[in-house]
Order: structure tokens, then C-alpha cells, then sequence
């Protein structure tokens, strides 16, 4: 296994190689370089509504797999604490619901909801106990239009990592926001989770691939803005197809986008529609599966305007492309490719941030 090096100058570079993509030891590498290093969405925050209760959860299944729990004390305060006793190592909470404290069943040792040491039968004359180990492990949370994210280890604070975002789309009103389990969906690809991203940062393929989108937006307008961990894509509506109407002080006032689709370093994609939020999350299985999961968040209003099936509709053609890549790159043939300088500028940014972590 040799170095990632991407060129910065996306005219000499060349992609990242398909061994990248096929190999496991470059996906173990990313579990510990990447995915333990920044931030994961694990739940609305209406899992843990009420004061005092509790939402136990596996961070990234077979990948991370940190057993976690989400946690709200009695004064309203949110937590995502380890799910692991620290006595002799039991998961503690196994199904969601109320609680006044977590309490493990092994041997009966009682934590506070913000995860500190509470109690322990037989301990009595344990010397330097209970010390600061004793207390369960808090993690990184930020919670952001009513979602939790985590991270077990961050390198970057998720606040400062999204301000680009949330510069660009303030606006937006966030807490009309409501999920909506009808139009939500899990698809299942079978190829690594990077050709996935790779695919979505590019409106290069939409021409070949999605015709139905190609005729909603101008594909002459479509734009690239690069941050340092997240970027943009812009897509401009033709006449007469929906586009939001933002208010002025706004970098676009005045102009009918279609959609901002935001990605967020490494899986995280944020797609704004004038009829609400699509988050997809990009969760790596294996090397070579992976689950993506969408999530329609709607505004109650303007609902009416998500073309029912618009949305399945490109996933399927995606996927099908992407798929059809992970074949290609197990090719003995296939070494790596080159960029088209003004349309893959946001694939580019994603494998040099690959390059510079691994
Ligand atoms: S493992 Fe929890 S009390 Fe022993
Ligand atoms: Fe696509």
C-alpha cells in the first residue's frame, strides 16, 4: 500500500488510483483516518423528546461499531455517552424509553443520565474510587436542524466545518423543518461507499444519465464552490420549473436556483429543494457495500412541489452507474483517470481531503 497523493492542480492530477476502492486495507485505514475522525448523523432529536430518557444506537454497524446512547437529563440537557459499563465492559441500555438513571443489570452499577458514576454495590473498599474513569465516556454532539451528529474522536468542530452552509442558506426556515417517513428510503449499492461520493460530486453525468433532471435545471449555470471540508453545487431551474425565493442580503437573491446540494466531508450530503431538506448518508458496510440512506425533511407548504418520485427516480440511475464503476475499477486495465478541470473540481476536493487524511 503506497501514499494517496492527488495534485493540487487538478490539470495534472490524476484520480485516485482503483485499488483505492477495492482494496480492504484502504478502508480499514479510512475507519480509524476518517470515520472515527469526524462527524455522523445518528438521530432526530425527537428520539429523546422527553426529559429523562434514553435512545441506544451502534455507531456505523459493523464499521465503527461503537455502541452508543443518546441521553436527556431531567434539566433538558442532551448527551451521547458510551453505551459500555465500566465495570466489566456489559452494553447497558438495550431499548429506548424513560429513565431516571442508566443501570446495568450485570452487577448493578447506577450512572447519572449526563453519564457520570453514581453507585456500585460492594465497592465499599476499593481504593481511588470512583475516579473520573469511572464515569461513562462523553462523546462530541451538535445538533443541528433538529438532528444529532456525533463524533467519537473529531478533528474539526462540526459548527465551524458547516458555516459556509450556513452562511449560504440562513435563511432557510429550519424548525418548520418535519421528517417524512413516506418519501424516506434506504438504498443498498454494491460498491464502495467512496464511488458513491465521487459520483454525486459531479453534475458532469447528468446530461447522460438523468434526463428527467437534465430538464429541469440549466446545465450551462450549474456551479462549484469549494469550502475547506464541505462544498457546493448549484443548480439553476429553467423556466418554469420550482425555485425558492430568498430574501435579500443572500448570495443568490434574485436568481431561481433549483436545489443546493451540500456535501459535508465525508458522507454527509445536504440537498435543499424549495419543498424542504433530502439527507443522504453515505454509510460504508464494507469495502465494496454500502447503505445509503435518504431522509426527506418537508415544509408543510410548499410539500405539493416534490415531484413524487423525482428523487427515487435519480437514485436508481445513479446507482446503477456507480455499480456498474465498481466493476469497472476491479478491471486489470484500470489504473486511474484524470479530471475535467471545470466539472470535477468538487471530486478532485473530495479525493485530496482523502489523500491528506489517509
Ligand atoms: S459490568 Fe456493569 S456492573 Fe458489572
Ligand atoms: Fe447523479
Amino acid at each position: 500500500m503506497t501514499n494517496l497523493f492527488i495534485d493540487p492542480d487538478i490539470r495534472k492530477a490524476h484520480t485516485l488510483p482503483g485499488a483505492f476502492y477495492r482494496d480492504k486495507e484502504w478502508f480499514d485505514r479510512s475507519t480509524d483516518h476518517i470515520f472515527r475522525r469526524f462527524w455522523h448523523y445518528v438521530a432526530d432529536r425527537d428520539v429523546i423528546a422527553e426529559p429523562q430518557s434514553l435512545h441506544p444506537f451502534t455507531l456505523l454497524p459493523g464499521v465503527l461499531d461503537e455502541p452508543l446512547v443518546l441521553s436527556r437529563d431531567k434539566a433538558g440537557h442532551a448527551y451521547c455517552l458510551s453505551n459500555v459499563c465500566t465495570h466489566r465492559g456489559k452494553v447497558l441500555v438495550e431499548a429506548s424509553g424513560q429513565k431516571k438513571m442508566i443501570s446495568c443489570n450485570y452487577h448493578g452499577r447506577c450512572f447519572n443520565l449526563d453519564g457520570t458514576f453514581r453507585s456500585m454495590p460492594e465497592f465499599k473498599t476499593v481504593e481511588n474510587f470512583p475516579s473520573a474513569k469511572d464515569n461513562l465516556a462523553q462523546l462530541a454532539m451538535q445538533e443541528l436542524m433538529g438532528m444529532y451528529f456525533v463524533s467519537p474522536d473529531p478533528l474539526q468542530p462540526f459548527e465551524d466545518m458547516l458555516a459556509p452552509m450556513m452562511e449560504r442558506i440562513g435563511w432557510m426556515p429550519f424548525d418548520k423543518l418535519r421528517f417524512d417517513a413516506a418519501s424516506s428510503r434506504d438504498f443498498f449499492v454494491e460498491s464502495n461507499w467512496a464511488l458513491y461520493c465521487d459520483n454525486y460530486l459531479e453534475g458532469f453525468h447528468i446530461p447522460f444519465v438523468h434526463p428527467a433532471l437534465n430538464q429541469a435545471i440549466e446545465f450551462e449555470r450549474y456551479e462549484y464552490h469549494l469550502f475547506p471540508y464541505v462544498n457546493l453545487q448549484v443548480g439553476v431551474a429553467k423556466e418554469g420549473e420550482p425555485a425558492f425565493d430568498i430574501p435579500e442580503g443572500y448570495p443568490d437573491h434574485g436568481r431561481a436556483i433549483y436545489a443546493y446540494y451540500f456535501w459535508v466531508f465525508p458522507n454527509l450530503m445536504f440537498n435543499f429543494y424549495p419543498w424542504g431538506l433530502s439527507l443522504n448518508i453515505v454509510e460504508p458496510i464494507n469495502h465494496k457495500q454500502t447503505m445509503v440512506r435518504f431522509r426527506s425533511y418537508v415544509y408543510e407548504d410548499t410539500v405539493h412541489q416534490r415531484e413524487k418520485n423525482s428523487i427515487d427516480e435519480t437514485e436508481l440511475e445513479d446507482e446503477a452507474v456507480v455499480e456498474s464503476v465498481q466493476l469497472g475499477i476491479q478491471s486489470r486495465f484500470y489504473e486511474h483517470g484524470r479530471y475535467a478541470p471545470d466539472m470535477e473540481v468538487a471530486v478532485h476536493h473530495f479525493h485530496r481531503l482523502l489523500a491528506l487524511h489517509l
